[in-house]
């Protein structure tokens, strides 16, 4: 049986078979008195409404729904999560506040760390009911689906541990959950001064291969920072992991511009994410090797740091896409509309662009493009219900998610 909504005013970006880059970041579909066809979740028939009634039969329709004009969009990709912590670090936020540079709290301990030494404690189910509070908190901003990291164990137990969780909670929440390995999070303190080791012994030598063997994360992501991971070690991990079949993330030059986003680009990485700090030249190098850029405007809003440059990102022919970043450190946010609205205002994309970074760009930065990102025949019903006239208004009504409703697979969720 069918579902059917009638009656709304749709905006999508269209996919062509790869992230949208430069120009086309701002194609964006308008149709007015859209309707949808469902069949198992999945869209059989989208346009106007003459086009999908056509010779159908109303005894294939077993729900149908006017939506009354309402605007709808693609039900916004989180591609950039740590949603999977068991503690907040609302403390530490209080010394940010006060002055002292994030990286500085990691250095001494703090941070990271201390978000590592909290899920150790910890049981499964704890972590299980927070991760899935986080997921349903975003569902109800609109995230349809959603990437988390591991990267709070830093010890293979724990890393599996957390791993497990992300995929229980994929299992029992109406989100998609894609998870990612991200062991290199952090040097663990024991290994302080020994950051080669704990890269080839543990990381590569270890963890890399367990966690293939399990098969619970698609995705292997480092931090590549100063007194955190080097582009050498980085480099070694995020190749050990391609030859494993994982695909590959960045945390480029999130703080200082060591060439995270070049390795990225060199290494065809699918996404190198935060790029505060990135050069021009490596930043048109991704562009080349059509790589997205995740852009993190919370995190920039959160550590009180310049925006990336989203406009010019945009503009040299990069794919760029917009994520939350959601942690308990540097970004506490689960708000994919605050994120626009972030985008829109701070970084100066149009809208359109934005749109794009939300949704289809974000597919493609985990891999889910073929599923999701964009309303057409073929991919999930996975969208949102807009309270505004048009998708402006997620950045013109401010501090408010403007989500008035949100359908998984065709079924209502929030
Ligand atoms: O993307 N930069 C590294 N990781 C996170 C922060 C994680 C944390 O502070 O717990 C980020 O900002
Ligand atoms: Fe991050």
């Amino acid at each position: 049986m069918k579902k059917l909504y009638r009656n709304m005013r749709l905006f999508t970006p269209a996919d062509g078979g790869r992230p949208l880059c430069g120009a086309e970041q701002a194609n964006v579909k308008e149709i007015e008195n859209a309707s949808m066809l469902i069949s198992d979740g999945i869209i059989e028939r989208i346009g106007t409404d003459g086009e999908v009634t056509e010779g159908l039969s109303c005894s294939c329709i077993s729900f149908e729904k006017d939506l009354k004009g309402a605007c709808v969009i693609p039900g916004f990709v989180d591609p950039h999560t740590h949603m999977c912590f068991a503690k907040s670090r609302e403390e530490e936020f209080g010394m940010r506040l006060a002055g002292l540079p994030y990286l500085e709290i990691l250095a001494r301990g703090g941070g990271i760390l201390s978000s590592v030494n909290a899920v150790k404690k910890a049981d499964d189910e704890q972590l299980f009911e927070a991760t899935k509070k986080n997921v349903l908190a975003a569902l109800s901003k609109g995230t349809t689906t959603v990437e988390i990291k591991s990267g709070y164990g830093l010890e293979t137990k724990t890393e599996l541990r957390m791993l497990e969780v992300i995929k229980r909670v994929g299992k029992e929440t109406p989100a998609d959950v894609v998870a990612t390995f991200m062991g290199a999070h952090a040097v663990p303190l024991e290994w302080k001064k020994k950051a080669d080791s704990f890269t080839d012994e543990i990381l590569i030598k270890e963890m890399l291969p367990q966690i293939k063997a399990q098969g619970i994360a698609e995705f292997c992501d480092v931090f590549c920072e100063e007194g955190v991971f080097s582009v050498d070690q980085s480099r070694r991990l995020l190749k050990a992991a391609l030859s494993l079949g994982f695909r590959i993330k960045v945390h480029a030059d999130e703080v200082n511009d060591l060439g995270g986003a070049g390795l990225a680009a060199e290494l065809h990485a699918t996404s190198a994410e935060h790029l505060l700090a990135a050069s021009e030249e490596n930043l048109k190098a991704m562009g080349a090797s059509g790589t997205v850029a995740v852009l993190l405007p919370a995190t920039a809003f959160s550590l009180k740091k310049p925006y990336a440059r989203g406009r010019d990102i945009v503009d040299w022919g990069v794919p760029v896409a917009i994520a939350t970043d959601c942690n308990p450190g540097s970004c506490f946010c689960e708000s994919m509309p605050f994120v626009f609205s972030l985008a829109v205002m701070n970084m100066d994309m149009t809208v359109n662009e934005a749109l794009t970074a939300a949704t289809l760009n974000a597919a493609y930065a985990i891999n889910r493009a073929d599923k999701t990102g964009s309303l057409e025949r073929g991919k999930q019903a996975d969208f949102v219900v807009l309270d505004g006239e048009t998708p402006t208004v997620l950045a013109y009504h401010a501090g408010s998610t403007s989500v008035s409703e949100v359908y998984k697979l065709g079924e209502r969720v929030a």
